[in-house]
């Protein structure tokens, strides 16, 4: 579904300076696994991601979507993708500061042309599977980080995604909280048959992955984290390999 050939993005630094922010990156995502990608900030995870996404363009190489090359199509084709095909949650979540967190996360399926009425019911299970359905009229100021986080993650998955890319979907929840949305994206994954691409930097996603690489100046590399409890946790002690995956049901 989604292949990225040899792709790079290099920034100009202020000073002048070239980064190398995405540099030679080829990566293929089959429909029902889930890729974590690991690596230090400014290592290029969210630029990836936003190239992934259709988002940026990159200087060399390719990113196909079932085939087709994000950057040939036109702009009212690439916004019904990003529409449609693609959940993303961005690392700023990016909600609309006073519209209630059942609005902000329905607002996907009414930019595709659902009613007020229908998307507000259509991510009402998503807010109850995230925990968040008692938060619902709560504008997105009146929210915690945490919360808002949950809101962003409804909003993604809410028009039925063939790939989800997620920029460090867990970075503001407490360790329960995040086990509940790497479950749920793990989940997601297999339930609905859709590839899943995340940014992080806990390790206990590399457990419900179906593999995990490193991001380092740019370019990736497999990555082996060491096991922690909370990987083990969530894999029942064993370690995810090729094809392994933890055994998932809904958050409880
Ligand atoms: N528009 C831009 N112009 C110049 N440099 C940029 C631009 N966008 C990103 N960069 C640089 O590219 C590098 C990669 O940025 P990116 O946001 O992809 O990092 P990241 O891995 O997501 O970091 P973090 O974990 O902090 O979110 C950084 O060094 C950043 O300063
Ligand atoms: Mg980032």
């Amino acid at each position: 579904m989604l292949e990225l050939r040899d792709v790079r993005k290099h920034f100009t630094a202020p000073d002048g300076d070239s980064v190398r922010a995405v540099d030679g990156v080829s990566l293929a995502l089959v429909p029902g696994e889930l890729v974590a990608l690991y690596g230090p900030s400014g290592s290029g995870k969210s630029t990836l991601l936003f190239l992934a996404a259709g988002l940026t363009r990159p200087d060399a190489g390719a990113v196909l979507f079932d085939g087709r090359d994000l950057a040939r199509l036109s702009r009212r084709d690439a916004a019904r993708h990003r529409l449609t095909e693609l959940g993303f949650i961005f690392q700023t979540f990016r909600l609309v500061p006073g519209l209630s967190a059942i609005d902000n996360a329905a607002l996907k399926l009414m930019a595709a042309g659902a009613s007020r009425r229908e998307a507000r019911r259509a991510v009402l299970p998503l807010l109850e599977r995230l925990g968040i359905a008692d938060r619902a009229e709560h504008r997105a100021t009146q929210l915690s980080v945490g919360e808002r986080q949950r809101v962003a993650i409804a909003g993604a998955l809410s028009n039925g995604p063939r790939l989800v890319l997620a920029d460090e979907p867990t970075g503001s929840l407490d360790s329960r909280r995040a086990h509940e949305v790497l479950a749920l994206l793990a989940a997601i994954a297999v339930e609905r048959d859709i590839g899943v691409a995340l940014v992080t930097h806990d390790p206990a996603a590399a457990a419900v992955a179906t593999r995990a690489f490193r991001l380092h100046d740019g370019r990736l590399e497999p990555f082996a984290p060491a096991p922690t409890p909370a990987a083990e946790d969530a894999t029942g002690g064993e370690r995810a390999g090729a094809g392994a995956r933890a055994p998932l049901g809904s958050p409880e």
